[in-house]
């Protein structure tokens, strides 16, 4: 059984230390796991999302992927036609990049070891950034989001894709069933480790809905912001503008 006070979501930098013990540990399984256990719906909502980053108006740019793991979401906007910029992938969980780098080695993807909290990057680095099921980790968002709004140039796009719970109620019990009795034991099995899948569950019961996401975009000083449910309301997509 998972010890409660592992499995629950801690506060401040004990998060941080839990995060990145959590996706340091599960790092061989990751990829495995994440295409099991979201029945290979995060391939189809990290299209989405790149669809919304409107590189196309600088393909040669630098684009950020923050919380990047193992590179999909990177790579998705990488093997774009028409592409021709890099992408700055950056994780603190360093086992993550490790994991990933096989897959990167032909790509313009560049990783960086470093705390979403406070990219390693200039102010204005970016034509554009993004970040999948990654902020719903972070300690404390609103510094997350203010990191991504300095490294962004004016005008160009954050997309965030997060976890969420569907408003439908019968969707919603289906989902919560599978979320908290079979997927903590699915990622049990599969990646060894007794309570990593036990948080993810309880991490997104504690994240604030769709329309409190986009409230702290705006707080954060990003314009335009908008969002939209996927997959009936499992994830969120948001997008907002420097
Ligand atoms: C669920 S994984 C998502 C990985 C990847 N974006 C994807 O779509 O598969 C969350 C990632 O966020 C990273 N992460 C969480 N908090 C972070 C922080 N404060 N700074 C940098 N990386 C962080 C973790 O190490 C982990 O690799």
């Amino acid at each position: 059984m998972p010890a409660p006070n592992e499995a629950k979501p801690d506060k401040g930098p004990a998060r941080e230390r839990q995060v990145r013990t959590i996706f340091s540990e599960i790092a061989p399984r990751y990829d495995l796991l994440n295409h099991l256990l979201s029945l290979n719906i995060d391939r189809r909502w990290r299209r989405l999302a790149v669809d919304q980053l409107h590189w196309e108006g600088k393909p040669r740019g630098w684009y950020l992927d923050a919380c990047a793991g193992t590179f999909d979401l990177s790579l998705e906007l990488t093997r774009r036609n028409g592409f021709e910029g890099r992408v700055m992938a950056s994780d603190f969980a360093r086992p993550m990049l490790l994991e990933g780098m096989a897959k990167v080695k032909d790509a313009p993807v560049f990783p960086v070891c470093g705390d979403t909290l406070e990219l390693p990057f200039p102010d204005e680095s970016f034509e554009g950034a993004m970040v999948a099921f990654g902020v719903r980790n972070l300690s404390d968002l609103g510094k997350g989001f203010g990191e991504f709004l300095r490294v962004l140039k004016p005008g160009r796009k954050l997309v965030v894709l997060e976890f969420t719970e569907p408003p439908n109620p019968v969707l919603r019990r289906f989902y919560l069933f599978y979320f908290r009795n079979i997927l903590p034991v699915l990622g049990r099995i599969v990646s060894g480790h007794p309570w990593a899948y036990t948080y993810l569950p309880q991490s997104v019961k504690e994240f604030p809905g769709p329309d409190g996401l986009e409230q702290m975009l705006r707080a954060a000083g990003f314009s335009e912001t908008s969002w939209r449910f996927l997959s009936g309301g499992v994830a969120a997509l948001h997008v907002g503008t420097r």
